[in-house]
Order: structure tokens, then C-alpha cells, then sequence
């Protein structure tokens, strides 16, 4: 049986053969890569440097050395709201309160951290702005209602959701947010950190337009890299504002203790994952050379046609899938293309497991790192009153995906709805 990938949120796949191409060159001809100044060395730098240079032109950042590399984009994260605490606590003391506002859609790898330093510390804490349950739209308005003047370091907003695939409007809340200093407008205001793991790479991102002070990202999602690979696009000027959060060998200064305090050095301890920098670089090389609208445009072809086949009405009840309901909007301009389904009777585990093996179709089941998110937004209560297994059956578009490949998971989906109606009537 054919296998059909539909879990592109967690990582993409496949990868444009450049990307292959372009590790299998570097693991043969750049075997002592990063630091030195030998041939091998001097070409591993190039390529680095021309990955940073072309994530900073697809999201709209003047300078490459204002990408930052590092795990993923929970390591970006990390970087953000831990490195924006620390300077914070640096310039204010220790008993000044601090605070930072994010929304109830965010990933764990935003609310892990947050919850940790308030763990750590009294005078730390953060607002949990909710989200229309309807929509999954977050109220720019009451974004920057949750905000405390002269407390809030820092605004964390998940660009697309990994749950309902709804883009929040980060130009309006950017511009709600303008008067507590966000994108620049003040030297000690809030900073605006996006989240952009669903966004990047499937649709147009930029940080200036946006207000973005810092932009986490993936390098093996959208961006069509290996695992391993993400980082953190930050504003010129914020680095004064985000301190380290680990130190170490950088190469360059070798006879100081004091870390580094120009970029990329700043944040880039230790050797880099040159190897799966030098794939994702081809990843974006493809995307720019495509063009995001044209990927976008595919996208929103295959949404079309993938909601036309299972036709959720209002409040997601799929009308042509007997049981199953679609969380948040179905508005194709205002999300990407990932689905998140609930089914009245089955377990989202169950949904998952018969579409791989009835059909082929690879899917994500669970709660998807989002537990905020679901509450928010998920029935847990099925038609018959009985209590639901948390969570929903969530399937996610890539660019190689084709329209053949979305009529598949759509008649698999209402084959297996009424299948099931039909077993429960009988
Ligand atoms: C919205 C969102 N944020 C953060 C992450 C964490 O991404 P990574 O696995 O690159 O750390 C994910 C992963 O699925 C995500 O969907």
C-alpha cells in the first residue's frame, strides 16, 4: 500500500533532493568543519553564513548575523523567554516584578518554560490570554489588555496554531501592542517573540511589517531541513535586551573569559550542526526560489479541496463524515493547512491507527504538545454525553503533497466515519 506523509507539522517530509545532495557533499568534502582556518573550514563557514543570509531575506531581516542557529525551535524559545528574563532580572533586580503575557494556543515549548521560571521565582508571572473557542482567534485587544505596563518583558504569540492551523493577525496585534514598546518603539517596553513553527516557510512571514522583536523557527518543518535544525531571528538592537543562556567556545576570542558579545558568536556556543545547516540552507533556497506565495497558493488549493470533501459547517460537524468535527476555522485565507478532528464515538489514537493502516495515510494523534490549545478549543464531551479521550487525530499538508494525495485522506476519513455509523446502526 502506498504511504501518503500528512504529518508535516512535526516535521517535513520529504525534503527537496538538494538537501540530501548538499549533506551528502558536505559529509565528503567539509569533513573537519567550523573553526580553523584550513580549506574544509573556510568552506563550512561560507555555507553557514549563506544559510543565515537567506533566512534573514525570507523573513525581512537587514542582517544575517541576527539569525541565530541552534536545536530547534524549542531551543529558540528557550533562548528568548529565558535570555529576555535574564537581562530583565539583570537591569531591574531581583525584586522588581516581572511579567509576560502569552495565549492559550501556545506550544509547550513557550508555556514549559514560562512555568519554570515562575517556579523559580516570586516575583515572576505570566498571563494566559484565551482564545475564541469558535475560531481559535486570539483578540488583539485583549492581548494588549493582559499586558502591565512597566512589568511585561515580554508578548509570546504562536503565529500558526499546531492544533487548528489558524494564523493569528500579528500586524494587528502588533499594533495593539505598539504602545508598550514593541518592535522598537521603546528601549524598555515589552518585546514581541512569534512563535512561527507552523507559519515559516508556508506562509509570508516578516518581522518588520509584523513588529516582531524575536521570530522562533524550525528549520525541519516549512523550512524543509533536517531535524536537529532552528533557531532565533532577532531584531537589530534586542540583542541588549537578551543575554546568553549558556556559554562557551566560540572560535574567536579565545583568550578572554567574558563570552563573546557580538553576533552570532553571542549565542552560538560549540561547534554548529553544520551538516543539517548546510541541508536546510537548499530547504530555503528552494522555498525562495518557488517563491512563498506560490507555495501558499498550493496550500491554500489543497485546503479547498480537502474542506469541499468533508464539508464542516459552521461549528466544524463534517456533513459529509458522519461523527467528525473539525477544530477552529475553516477559512483557508486565515490558516495553513493544518487539521485537527475530533469524532464523536472514536478515540483519536483509534482514528490514526486505521487511517495508516486501511489507507496509508501517516497522521498525528494526541494533544499535540498544545494542552492549553485543546482545552480552549476541543468537545470533550461526544454526542452521547459520555466523556471523550483528550485530544484529536491531526493531518498536515506539505508542499509534495498533491490533490490526489488530499482526495485520498478525505475519503478515508468519510469511509471511516461511515463505517463506523453503519457498525453502530447495525
Ligand atoms: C507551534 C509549535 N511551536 C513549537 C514547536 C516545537 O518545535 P521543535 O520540534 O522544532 O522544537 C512545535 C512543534 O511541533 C510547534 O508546532
Amino acid at each position: 500500500m502506498k504511504t501518503r506523509y500528512f504529518d508535516n507539522a512535526a516535521t517535513s517530509f520529504p525534503k527537496p533532493p538538494a538537501v540530501l545532495d548538499a549533506m551528502t557533499r558536505y559529509m565528503l568534502e567539509c569533513g573537519a568543519p567550523s573553526r580553523g582556518s584550513h580549506a574544509p573550514a573556510r568552506e563550512a563557514a561560507v555555507l553557514v553564513r549563506r544559510c543565515r543570509q537567506r533566512i534573514a531575506t525570507l523573513v525581512g531581516l537587514s542582517s544575517p548575523d541576527h539569525v541565530v542557529f541552534g536545536l530547534n525551535t524549542s531551543d529558540g524559545l528557550n533562548l528568548a523567554v529565558k535570555g529576555v528574563y535574564a537581562a530583565s532580572r539583570r537591569q531591574r533586580g531581583a525584586s522588581a516584578p516581572l511579567h509576560a503575557v502569552a495565549t492559550a494556543i501556545e506550544h509547550n515549548s513557550v508555556l514549559r518554560p514560562l512555568h519554570a521560571l515562575r517556579a523559580c521565582d516570586p516575583n515572576f508571572a505570566f498571563t494566559i490570554v484565551p482564545v475564541d473557542p469558535s475560531t481559535g482567534l486570539v483578540d488583539p485587544s485583549d492581548v494588549a489588555a493582559a499586558v502591565r505596563p512597566g512589568e511585561t518583558i515580554l508578548i509570546c504569540v504562536n503565529h500558526a496554531s499546531n492544533v487548528t492551523g489558524v494564523l493569528q493577525d500579528m500586524d494587528a496585534i502588533g499594533a495593539a501592542c505598539d504602545r508598550f514598546g514593541v518592535g522598537g518603539s521603546s528601549d524598555d517596553g515589552a518585546l514581541m517573540l512569534v512563535d512561527a513553527a507552523q507559519s515559516l516557510g508556508h506562509v509570508p512571514v516578516s518581522m518588520t511589517s509584523a513588529r516582531i522583536d524575536l521570530l522562533a523557527f524550525p528549520g525541519h518543518k516549512g523550512l524543509l531541513g533536517p531535524t536537529g535544525t532552528g533557531g532565533l531571528c532577532i531584531r537589530p538592537g534586542v540583542e541588549r535586551r537578551l543575554d546568553t543562556v549558556r556559554e562557551g567556545g566560540t572560535g574567536n576570542l579565545s583568550e578572554q573569559l567574558k563570552h563573546p558579545a557580538a553576533l552570532p558568536e553571542k549565542y552560538e556556543p560549540g561547534s554548529h550542526n553544520s551538516l543539517g545547516i548546510v541541508g536546510l540552507s537548499e530547504g530555503v533556497a528552494w522555498i525562495l526560489d518557488r517563491g512563498i506565495d506560490a507555495i501558499q497558493d498550493h496550500e491554500i488549493a489543497l485546503m479547498e479541496r480537502f474542506l469541499h470533501a468533508l464539508a464542516p459547517d459552521a461549528t466544524g460537524r463534517c456533513d459529509a463524515a458522519p461523527g467528525l468535527r473539525l477544530l477552529g476555522s475553516a477559512d483557508v485565507s486565515r490558516r495553513v493547512g493544518v487539521f485537527t478532528f475530533q469524532h464523536d464515538e472514536l478515540a483519536p489514537q483509534e482514528v490514526a491507527a486505521i487511517l495508516e493502516s486501511s489507507f496509508g495515510v501517516l497522521t498525528r494523534a494526541g494533544l499535540h504538545c498544545a494542552p492549553l490549545a485543546h482545552e480552549a478549543i476541543a468537545r470533550d464531551i461526544g454526542a452521547d454525553g459520555s466523556a471523550r479521550t483528550p485530544g484529536g487525530v491531526r493531518l498536515s499538508l506539505g508542499p509534495f503533497l498533491t490533490s490526489g494525495d488530499v482526495d485520498h485522506a478525505a475519503a478515508a476519513l468519510r469511509s471511516i466515519c461511515l463505517e463506523h455509523r453503519s457498525a453502530a446502526l447495525a
